[in-house]
């Protein structure tokens, strides 16, 4: 009836793919601004830890998941809670975990949209020339307001996304991550070796790396506790959908590690070219959740070489963009192929052009709100606007939800046995098994249950 289920090549196409879906916005933007916003250092310490006794886990969980079931994750969740208790919670988790898909990617790729006309103004001098005569400033906002470019842009990503997820597991998403990741990673280490030459350097990394605890507030924790997620793509599925394309006899430990640590590293490279260039120019951040799209500009066209920095950068951050959007993509088109049973290309064609049309309603919005912190994505405020009121429900409410739901679904729920298996089929015995099964069914339901409580008393923001 359906057609075999796709897979990676390799244990390196998946950890690419993976990668690349964790390496987006997420990293390159959200998480610059929110460490400068909360000062660098004990903040940086604060979200490694979070990375390492929450993501990590939960990661290794949703991979375990989704190869142990071959199902995206409605069919996950069926399939691995037949006979236990609570089967009507669980296959909700993976229909939530479909929804978030939907509603990230539709604004997400709004954003995206961005980067493609900021590399195309790169090119073309405009970008440069707009810095020098100081009409940049008004630029962004009439760009915001600009209905049918917003349109453009957008309609392009999401046709680029669409297109890539079209040639399925191996012939699109692994081809397009193995080209794409290498590339930005040469990017990144470029501009950082860059970065280590300009005189604001060394206080990038004291910003950075030097914690001071007396200004870590509550908020800050958890801001980073929250961002974990969103930046590792996990609570609503991805991961377990990729993970379903894994192959028997590679290690899904080895996987989660590495791919938290690439995840990571690129996070805080970003903080570093960013900063270096920040401190350097002594330019002052007045809104740190736009620097990515106008304070880096100014800042770039002040050193030589603007344009080609601009356009690589840009360049960086359109391939993260897209390595991220096409998993979203991929998590609602597995579950029209695998739920509706039908083949992947009409799959794509559909989801992506229902989630393209529901989209359409975030590239229109943007110009009806004054402020940019309806733009402030992942942002954790309930700001005004179609596309902050989804970005608020998708990163405080589905992605942590998700994630909370899996953690005791795979630690509760799922026999020991069976996630012991997993674990070890690819890898061999594994000794601190013991350490990650306490991770997943004590510490993270604690952590993400905190997180979740926070949200609903409000009390992370002041
Ligand atoms: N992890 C991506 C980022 O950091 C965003 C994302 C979230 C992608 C959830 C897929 C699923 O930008």
């Amino acid at each position: 009836m359906s057609q075999p289920r796709g897979q990676w090549s390799s244990h390196l196409g998946f950890i690419l793919a993976a990668a690349g879906s964790a390496v987006g916005l997420g990293n390159l933007w959200k998480f610059p601004y929110i460490a400068y916003e909360n000062h660098g250092g004990a903040f940086v310490l604060v979200y490694i830890a979070a990375i390492a006794l929450v993501g990590l886990p939960i990661m290794a969980a949703e991979i375990i998941l989704g190869r142990r079931s071959q199902q995206s994750p409605v069919g996950a969740f069926r399939v691995l809670s037949e006979g236990r208790a609570g089967g009507f919670l669980w296959k909700g988790t993976g229909l939530l975990g479909v929804l978030a898909g939907f509603v990230i990617l539709s604004y997400y790729c709004v954003i995206a949209g961005w980067t493609v006309k900021y590399i195309l103004m790169a090119i073309n001098g405009q970008l440069g020339a707009m810095v020098g005569d100081g009409s940049f400033n008004e630029f962004f906002g009439s760009f915001l307001a600009d209905g049918p470019a917003q349109t453009l842009w957008y309609s392009i990503f999401m046709g680029l996304t669409i297109g890539v997820v079209f040639f399925g597991v191996r012939g699109g998403i692994e081809r397009v991550a193995k080209i794409m990741v290498p590339i930005l990673f040469a990017i990144l280490i470029g501009l950082a070796i860059y970065a280590t030459t300009t005189d604001g350097f060394g206080q990038a990394m004291t910003f950075l790396f030097r914690p001071n605890f007396s200004e870590l507030d509550t908020g800050a924790i958890l801001e980073a506790l929250g961002h974990s997620f969103f930046t590792l793509s996990l609570g609503m599925g991805a991961m377990l959908t990729y993970g379903s394309y894994m192959r028997r006899q590679d290690s899904i430990p080895k996987a989660a590690i590495t791919i938290c640590l690439l995840d990571t590293l690129i996070a805080i490279l970003a903080c570093i070219i960013m900063f270096s260039i920040i401190f350097t120019e002594n330019m002052e951040v007045q809104k740190s959740s736009t620097i990515l799209f106008t304070t880096l500009p100014q800042i770039f066209f002040k050193l030589p070489g603007g344009s080609l920095i601009s356009g690589f950068f840009y360049l960086l951050v359109g391939m993260a963009a897209l390595t991220s959007t096409i998993s979203l993509l991929e998590v609602v088109t597995s579950f029209a192929i695998d739920e509706l049973k039908i083949g992947r290309r009409p799959a794509v064609l559909m989801t992506g052009g229902g989630i393209y049309v529901f989209g359409l309603l975030n590239a229109w919005s943007l110009g009806a709100n004054e402020t940019l912190t309806s733009v402030n994505i992942i942002g954790r405020e309930s700001t005004a606007g179609v596309l902050g009121t989804l970005d608020y429900l998708a990163s405080n409410w589905f992605l942590p939800v998700g994630g909370f739901l899996i953690a005791i679904f795979t630690g509760w729920v799922l026999a020991s046995r069976t996630a012991r298996q997993e674990m070890e089929e690819g890898h061999g015995p594994l000794p601190w098994y013991a350490g990650w099964r306490a991770l997943i069914r004590f510490v993270a339901p604690l952590v993400v249950g905190a997180i979740i409580v926070s949200v609903i008393l409000g009390a992370e923001y002041q």
